[in-house]
């Protein structure tokens, strides 16, 4: 598991090696990405790099769900999202998106989506098959950036991509040194782990959370500043338990950030939470974005292993995921 994402270096060359291999041609009213768990965070990531662009105009909507928003249509630009290719909820949004007559494209590595999109001629990048779809981050997120950039609708350019290569190959072994400590950190405290950050960088909190939800086997809060701070510190007040440990990850160069997780720090200081920060390296909101996701995965692993627990199995997905056709119906 810990190789998966030792390889995402591979992954980037990978994705600059087909850097221009698929466009699309629509100048579209809004760019619609869907797909669920590791599949799904490519949207949030998506939606902040874009964000934080200034002269990037499209609205970027994010569908982790069956159901395809019904103001979704034929001037909308669809990713469809699917590591393994089969998720049953991808595959519902997919043959919405289909019938609306929205312009596709389909990022998945094998299955249904990966046949079903090479019958029909849609747009398709297939990414590296046999890993756990979650450690596919970088190459599902370039896919999308790649046909972006491509298409006339750039959210990151190829060059940035170099630079993001340059960098992850100059800070890996950082990163995972410094992963080792925070699963150090979180396993010697042992309370339910919370995830402080500030905008924009909700898509790593999330991601976070999901990294320790699936590869540690352990529940997390998030809190996100300044959000977090009209409703989530009220919870502070009061919580049934104080067996917390608080993560607070910060870009050292948002002044702003750094004053709200400031403030958030002293009301966990003053529950006596242990608290670590970490400042997030990189110059560019891609690199930071992408090493604190390494970080987050790297350590979430690790924490795994310290509590001999197997990272890459995921019994209650496979468990859901064999009932789901009853629970949605077949798409
Ligand atoms: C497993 C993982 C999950 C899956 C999710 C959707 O590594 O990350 O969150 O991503 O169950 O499956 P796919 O990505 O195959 O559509």
């Amino acid at each position: 598991m810990e190789d998966y994402y030792l390889g995402w270096l591979e992954q980037v060359e990978k994705a600059l090696s087909i850097w221009g291999c698929c466009r699309v041609d629509i100048e579209p009213r809004l760019i619609v990405i869907t797909g669920m768990g590791g599949s799904g965070c490519i949207g949030d990531y998506v939606y902040a790099l874009a964000s934080t662009r200034k002269y990037f105009k499209c609205p970027i909507f994010i569908v982790k769900s069956h159901k395809l928003p019904s103001f979704i249509n034929e001037k909308d630009l669809v990713f469809i999202i699917s590591y393994s290719g089969n998720t049953l909820e991808t595959r519902h949004t997919y043959l919405e998106a289909l019938r609306r007559k929205c312009s596709l494209v389909v990022i998945t590595s094998n299955g249904f989506l990966e046949r079903d999109a090479k019958q029909k001629n849609i747009p398709l990048i297939t990414v590296t098959r046999g890993i756990a779809p979650r450690t596919a981050l970088p190459e599902m997120l370039l896919a999308v950036l790649n046909i972006l950039d491509t298409s006339g609708l750039t959210i990151v350019s190829r060059d940035e991509v170099e630079d993001l290569r340059r960098f992850l190959k100059e800070n890996m072994a950082k990163a995972y040194n410094e992963a080792m400590e925070i699963a150090q950190f979180i396993y010697s405290n042992k309370g339910t782990l919370i995830i402080a950050t500030h905008t924009p960088l909700e898509a790593l909190a999330i991601r976070g959370k999901n990294e320790f939800n699936e590869n540690s086997k352990i529940p997390v809060k998030i809190d996100v500043a300044p959000e977090c701070a009209h409703n989530d510190i009220v919870g502070w007040e009061n919580p049934f338990t104080d067996k917390w440990t608080v993560l607070e990850i910060v870009d050292p160069r948002d002044s702003i950030g750094l004053k709200i997780i400031d403030f958030m720090d002293k009301i966990y200081r003053e529950k006596r939470y242990p608290i670590k920060k970490i400042l997030l390296k990189g110059e560019y909101f891609l690199q930071k974005l992408l090493y604190g996701s390494l970080l987050l995965g790297l350590a979430s692993v690790k924490l795994a292993r310290l509590r001999g627990i197997n990272p890459l199995e995921t019994k209650n997905i496979s468990k859901y995921k064999s009932r789901v056709h009853d629970i949605l119906g077949q798409p």
